[in-house]
């Protein structure tokens, strides 16, 4: 049997996975937010893909059309048989999308599979990273989100990305699901050397906790190796999370819409009073969650933490390769 092919692991660098073994600390609404608003501030072309088995990362941008949603079918093709990955275009301007569900599971599945060693890069994880190489190029970044759960979607992850960014709340069911990631990204480092650390980035929290984020630093040596947090967090907002999820909008529009429903709220009490006839008829627009803003803002700085990162990262590379030139 012909040796196995490996995947173009440079074409990855521009690739970040939002992982933690616990649920609810957001990674979801960080790859919606962060891969929308790097697309519509950024002139920036990004893939946002959905590894997850719960399929949310489509509510979060809105994606509501059945046609298109294939569950994570099209995923368990690519690996499994080769075709190429089902990017749907443009679900917002400069940003694609892969989407996920229920039939990401087959894929765990067929990882434990012996015939899995067939494929032609020898496993699901690596078939995975090959197909991603082969479209990376279009993207200025990537982000995946991974499961809670599912150890084989999560390593599969792990093989197709440079960078890891760790959200987590601060509590120590967190920590504890943070604190299992460490041993995937080794394991994932035989296969994928360069992987690295991109941060932790303290999520549902309170700004005013300063205290509780000195603590988090201190804690992170817990990892195992250096892990760097990130200084944006962000922060608790129950109301715009759920005003968001609910109209499928990122957390920069509904900042938007939230102007624009003050003001019609304004207009229509003014029509109210002046005794219009049909005032009494005039509905007022819901009113949105306040704090959309100040959430927008944490997306907004965030996005830029992790651009500045990778590109500190990328100098830092240049840096030593154009060392070893001139030697
Ligand atoms: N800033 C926020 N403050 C408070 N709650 C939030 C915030 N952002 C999102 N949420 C809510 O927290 C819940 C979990 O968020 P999200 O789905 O992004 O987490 P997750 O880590 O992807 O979860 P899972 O592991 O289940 O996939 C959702 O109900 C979401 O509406
Ligand atoms: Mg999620």
């Amino acid at each position: 049997m012909s040796e196995p092919q490996a995947p173009d692991l440079d074409a990855l660098s521009r690739v970040v996975a939002v992982i933690n073994g616990k649920g609810g600390v957001l990674k979801t609404s960080i790859v919606a937010n962060i891969a929308g608003s790097l697309a519509a501030k950024g002139n920036m072309r990004v893939l946002a893909i959905d590894l997850d088995i719960s399929g949310n990362l489509k509510l979060d941008l809105g994606l509501i059309d059945p046609e298109l949603d294939d569950g994570g079918k099209g995923m368990v093709d690519a690996v499994w048989s080769g075709t190429p990955l089902p990017i749907v275009r443009n679900v917002r301007e400069g940003l694609d999308f892969i989407y996920g569900g229920r039939n990401l599971e087959m894929l765990g599945q067929l990882a434990k599979m012996p015939s899995a060693e067939d494929l032609p890069a020898g496993s699901v994880a690596a078939e995975f990273a090959t197909r991603l190489a082969e479209v990376a190029d279009d993207y200025d970044l990537i982000f995946m989100d991974c499961p809670p759960g599912n150890g084989e979607l999560q390593d599969m992850a792990l093989a197709a990305t440079r960078w890891v960014l760790i959200p987590t709340k601060t509590d120590q069911a967190s920590w504890d699901g943070l604190k299992g990631v460490g041993p995937r990204v080794r394991r994932a480092r035989q296969s994928n050397p360069e992987l690295s650390y991109l941060g932790v980035v303290v999520t549902a929290h309170n700004p005013a906790a300063t205290r509780v984020r000195r603590n988090t630093k201190a804690r992170l040596d817990e990892v195992g190796e250096s892990v760097p947090l990130m200084e944006t967090f962000v922060r608790h907002s129950e109301t715009a999370a759920h005003d968001c999820r609910s109209r499928g909008q990122l957390a920069h529009e509904l900042a938007r819409d939230v102007v624009a429903s003050r003001a019609q709220r304004l207009t229509a009490l003014t029509a109210r009073r002046k005794g219009d006839p049909a005032s009494n008829v005039i509905a007022l627009p819901t009113a949105l969650s306040g704090s959309a803003d100040s959430l927008a803002g944490d997306y907004t700085r965030l996005a830029q933490e992790i651009c500045d990162r990778i590109s500190a990262a990328e100098t830092a590379q240049d840096a030593t390769a154009g060392e070893g030139q001139h030697r």
